[in-house]
């Protein structure tokens, strides 16, 4: 199949993508609900003649378009929800809800996911098999995929055979595609622990037990942790990045509280790290007489892309961009992602594409000022519809392989 016309068919929706883009810019909404942005959703795939589910414990759509004849099914995803936090771009289309922003522009993948689904509703006479569109919810922090899943997202007879998902970076030039195969983005897990010690005079520390010295001990046995007892090529990352403790100079505190995040690239290793924290951090206190809570709050796992996957995907990204707009990146980041809970059932990838802005500085994603250059969604609307038909042609054209 030559992939060079999907661009050009992809230009001829991108004006529609930018405006139900802008669209959800102006009203970013945060978490499981995004009643409005959903609106948005289902009114511009009204009457392409998908099949459309809409969540019960979320706002997220589940649209399938079935092709004349039958096949796999493969399942696209964009993310709806944005973030609490102020916009600072000055765009004629910026937020209009205080405190919130779509800066990790997750309303330019919802639009591009959008604009797949008109250009593959258009060959739906030719197309083997179904696709699958998930728009999902909560994807930064509240598990949106997860209750996704839950309400039975990848089950059923027609249940998705790969998945696929399109992140937006800044870190290329516009349109450009980057996927690393294997682990891509690392587990996001936090710890929040309390040191309990006794209170009192800060004269007389031997008639108290001073929390504050323990809990800066344990902050710096996570760094030894870290480089001691992980394995430098399936890397960790610990950081505390809150300290809590005390009211003012000539009084010593009960409790010293730390928070922090804690990153990985392997279950194994984030196993380890886990049960690490929660060790060293008893024994130290222990070690001083004092008390522990240690609390690890399991966020997003792994998120691992297959790798035969990973490379059709790349494959098919130099076909459709040329092989000088595609790069298979070395290393994993330390983001962490909520399809990993879709690459954890179905082989899939995801792939980031760059909108970085063609002039002026780009910011990055969660920036008050990061702003997405809206010409590069065409490239993404044509990958999502190349790596879709590529992967149901396969099997039509080569079946039981
Ligand atoms: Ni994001």
């Amino acid at each position: 199949m030559t992939l060079s016309r999907l661009l050009d068919d992809a230009k001829t929706v991108l004006d529609d993508v930018i405006q139900l883009r802008r669209r959800i810019h102006r009203h970013p909404e945060i978490g499981l609900s995004v009643p409005r942005t959903q609106e948005a959703v289902l009114e511009a795939l009204d009457g392409l003649g998908l099949q459309i589910r809409t969540g019960q414990r979320t706002t997220s759509v589940i649209a399938r378009l079935t092709g004349a004849s039958p096949g796999r099914t493969i399942l696209l995803r964009g993310d709806m929800d944005a973030l609490p936090m102020p916009e600072e771009t000055g765009l004629p289309f910026a937020s209009e809800v205080k405190g919130a922003m779509h800066a990790c522009g997750h309303d330019g993948h919802t639009a591009m996911l959008v604009g797949a689904a008109r250009l593959l509703a258009r060959r739906r006479e030719s197309l083997a098999g179904s696709v699958l569109f998930m728009f999902q919810p909560g994807e930064e922090g509240y598990h949106g995929a997860r209750v996704m899943i839950e309400e039975g997202l990848l089950d059923g007879p027609d249940a998705p055979a790969a998945a696929f998902a399109l992140h937006q970076t800044h870190r290329f030039v516009p349109g450009a595609i980057a996927v690393r195969p294997g682990p891509a983005m690392a587990s996001g897990d936090t710890l929040s622990i309390v040191v309990r010690g006794k209170g009192g005079h800060a004269s007389a520390p031997h008639d108290c037990l001073d929390p504050i010295p323990i809990a800066c001990e344990i902050v710096q046995a996570f760094q030894t942790l870290v480089t001691r007892r992980v394995h430098v090529f399936d890397p960790a990352v610990v950081s505390v990045t809150k300290i809590e403790a005390g009211t003012t100079r000539n009084v010593i505190p009960d409790t010293a509280n730390l928070l922090g995040t804690i990153r990985t690239v392997s279950e194994a290793t984030r196993e380890r790290v886990l049960e690490g924290v929660r060790r060293v951090a008893a024994g130290i206190a222990a070690a001083h007489g004092a008390e522990v809570d240690v609390d690890l709050i399991r966020g997003y796992p792994v998120t691992v892309n297959d790798v035969d996957f990973a490379g059709f995907v790349l494959d098919t990204a130099r076909d459709l961009l040329g092989p000088e707009n595609v790069h298979a990146t070395s290393h994993p980041i330390m983001a962490s992602e909520d399809f990993s809970y879709v690459l954890q059932r179905v082989p899939g990838s995801i792939a980031n594409l760059s909108t970085r802005p063609s002039d002026g500085p780009a910011f990055p994603n969660h920036s008050t000022r990061m702003v997405m250059n809206e010409s590069a969604l065409a490239a993404g609307v044509a990958m999502h519809v190349a790596v879709a038909l590529r992967f149901l042609a396969a099997l039509a054209i080569s079946p039981g392989r």
